[in-house]
Formats: structure tokens, C-alpha cells, sequence
């Protein structure tokens, strides 16, 4: 596999013109493609461009959001958003892996999964989670990078055609490196006991 000429770092904040347009023509270029990442095709610039604006002006503060450039400008891109839920301090999502169809198979999707759960990581998050489509590229770089895939739901979410349904495979991630069978009870909580 060829090493892929991109540098990866954060976004800076509030994100340039430049960069909010390049992040438009990522996501356009994404579901021009197919790819199952929110929309329906045709996803005009203006609307992927207004898309980036609201994620990036509701980012939490703990959100991460990494770039990938190349010699052509923006070539990948990944977010980390932190759970909202005040019992889910320790859990992120990560979305919207994105490579530019001119920079795939040269391993920049692996290298900004690596990076951002480094991110999260240093952020002190210690469970990720995702969903890909089945059967998608995605799919099979979670399973590569050692996610553990929870299960599938049917028919979760539709196509870029905007007809055609497609399943959602859902994996997660610790960063503790703590392993658990599946149906194996509540981890043991330490120092507490319940009375009830
Ligand atoms: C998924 C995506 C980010 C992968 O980016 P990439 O830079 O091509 O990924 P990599 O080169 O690091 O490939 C990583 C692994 O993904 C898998 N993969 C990537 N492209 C693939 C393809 N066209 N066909 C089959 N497997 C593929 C392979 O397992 C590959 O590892 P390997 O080549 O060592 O076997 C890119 O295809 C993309 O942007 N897709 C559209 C958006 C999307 O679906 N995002 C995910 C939302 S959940």
C-alpha cells in the first residue's frame, strides 16, 4: 500500500473559508459517491457548507475534529463528539470518516481512526462508538483496527438514492483495554455497594 502524502491535524477554530469550503467538497464528494453519511444525492455545496457550519459552531468543547491535507487541499477528515448525557463522560462517538475519492486505498482512513482515538485517548474518553453500513468500505477498516461489532440493525437508513434501505452495523470501542463476553453482567463496581 503507498504511504499517503497527507499531514493530519486539528481543525483550526473558527474554521476559514478555505477550509470550510474544502470540507464541503469532501462531504459532496462522499455522497456523490454513495456513501452512507447522512444525505441524499444531490447534496448541493451550499448545503454540505451550511452543514459543516452548524456541526462546527454546536461542537462541545471536548469535540475534536482532525483534517487531512494533501497537496490539493483537504483529503480526509474525522470527528470525535462526546456524549451529551451527563452519565456519559467517558463515551464518544466517533463520525463522519470521510477520504476524498482522489486520496482512498493508500491507508489515510486507517491513519485518522489511529488518530483520533489517540485524541480520545488524551481526552480521557475510555468507550468509542460508531455504525458503518453493511457491507461498506468503513465496515471492514472498524473490524481491521480491532472495533467490536455489536450487532446489525435492518434497514436503519436509506441510500443516497434516497430508495434504497440499507443496515447499520454497530461496533464500539474501550480504551482501557478491558475485555468482557458479551451477556457476562454489570462490570464490578469497585469500592461500591449496592443497597437497595
Ligand atoms: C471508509 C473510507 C474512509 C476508507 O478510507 P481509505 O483511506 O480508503 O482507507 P484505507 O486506505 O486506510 O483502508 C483501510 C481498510 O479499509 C478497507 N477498504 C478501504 N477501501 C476499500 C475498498 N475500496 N474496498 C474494500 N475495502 C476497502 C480495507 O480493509 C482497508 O485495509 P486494507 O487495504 O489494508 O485491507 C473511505 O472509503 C470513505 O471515505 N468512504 C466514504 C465515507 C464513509 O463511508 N465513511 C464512513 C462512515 S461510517
Amino acid at each position: 500500500m503507498t504511504e499517503p502524502a497527507s499531514r493530519i491535524e486539528r481543525l483550526a477554530f473558527p474554521a476559514g473559508d478555505g477550509d470550510l469550503r474544502e470540507l464541503a467538497e469532501l462531504l459532496v464528494d462522499a455522497v456523490a459517491a454513495g456513501a452512507a453519511v447522512s444525505f441524499l444525492w444531490p447534496l448541493t455545496q451550499a448545503d454540505a457548507r451550511a452543514w459543516w457550519e452548524r456541526t462546527l459552531a454546536a461542537a462541545p468543547p471536548r469535540a475534536v475534529f482532525l483534517v487531512a491535507r494533501d497537496a490539493d487541499g483537504i483529503a480526509g477528515t474525522v470527528q470525535l463528539q462526546p456524549a451529551w448525557a451527563p452519565n456519559q463522560p467517558h463515551r464518544a462517538e466517533i463520525a463522519k470518516l470521510l477520504v476524498h475519492r482522489r486520496a482512498r486505498g493508500r491507508g489515510l482512513g486507517t491513519l485518522l481512526m489511529d488518530a483520533i482515538e489517540a485524541e480520545a485517548r488524551n481526552g480521557g474518553f475510555r468507550l468509542l462508538t460508531l455504525d458503518a453500513r453493511r457491507g461498506a468500505a468503513a465496515e471492514r477498516l472498524y473490524r481491521k483496527r480491532g472495533w467490536t461489532c455489536v450487532g446489525a440493525i435492518p434497514e436503519y437508513a436509506l441510500d443516497p438514492d434516497g430508495v434504497t434501505p440499507h443496515d447499520a452495523v454497530v461496533f464500539y470501542k474501550r480504551l482501557d483495554g478491558r475485555v468482557r463476553d458479551e451477556g457476562a453482567g454489570p462490570w464490578p463496581q469497585r469500592g461500591h455497594v449496592s443497597h437497595r
